[in-house]
């Protein structure tokens, strides 16, 4: 009886992780050209003026765990104020994300595979969090500047 229940949830746990993985490769390149490549560009290196870089520069704040609740926070909230990365100003203004939860997780996690070779995407608990705490967009920032200060960029 015990033998059977765990296998019987164990097989729908495999399921549903085969569900999330596949919802990520197919859904995540898609939902970046539709709304991120315009100001991250295709390669995710941004554009001096416009938007900072995604690639090669959040591996060490996708690995900590307030670099990921940082993460999380500037999809559901979007981020003001004057930031620099890689050495370069950026003043713009990174628009709050119109994408539910699950295309979230999707998006940056192909941000994070591609472009970070990170393997791991945020999970959707993050999301959530992020949404209960609905920081302002300056308040964002400011976060940033204490991530990067704390596990560097
Ligand atoms: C209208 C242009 C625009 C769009 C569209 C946009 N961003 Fe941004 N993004 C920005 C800007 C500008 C910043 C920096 C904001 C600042 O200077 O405070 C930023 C910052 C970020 C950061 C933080 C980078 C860091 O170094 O801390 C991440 C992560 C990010 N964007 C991901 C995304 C993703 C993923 C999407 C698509 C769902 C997206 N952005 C769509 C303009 C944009």
């Amino acid at each position: 009886m015990h033998g059977r229940r765990f296998i019987l949830a164990g097989s729908t746990a495999l399921l549903m992780v085969a569900a999330s993985g596949s919802l990520q490769a197919a859904d995540g390149a898609k939902l970046y050209e539709a709304h991120c490549v315009a100001c991250h560009q295709p390669d995710g290196n941004g554009a001096e003026g416009l938007a900072p870089p995604l690639a090669g520069v959040l591996t060490k704040r996708a690995q900590s765990t307030s670099g990921r609740e940082y993460l999380a926070q500037v999809l559901v909230s979007g981020m003001i104020g004057t930031i620099t990365s890689r050495g370069v100003k950026y003043n713009g203004n990174m628009p709050a994300a119109t994408l539910s939860d699950e295309e979230l997780v999707a998006v940056m996690g192909h941000v994070l595979a591609t472009f970070n070779g990170v393997s791991q995407p945020l999970p959707v608990e993050l999301f959530i969090a992020a949404r209960g705490k609905a920081l302002a967009p300056s308040a964002v920032r400011q976060l940033r500047e204490r991530v990067l200060a704390e596990v560097g960029e």
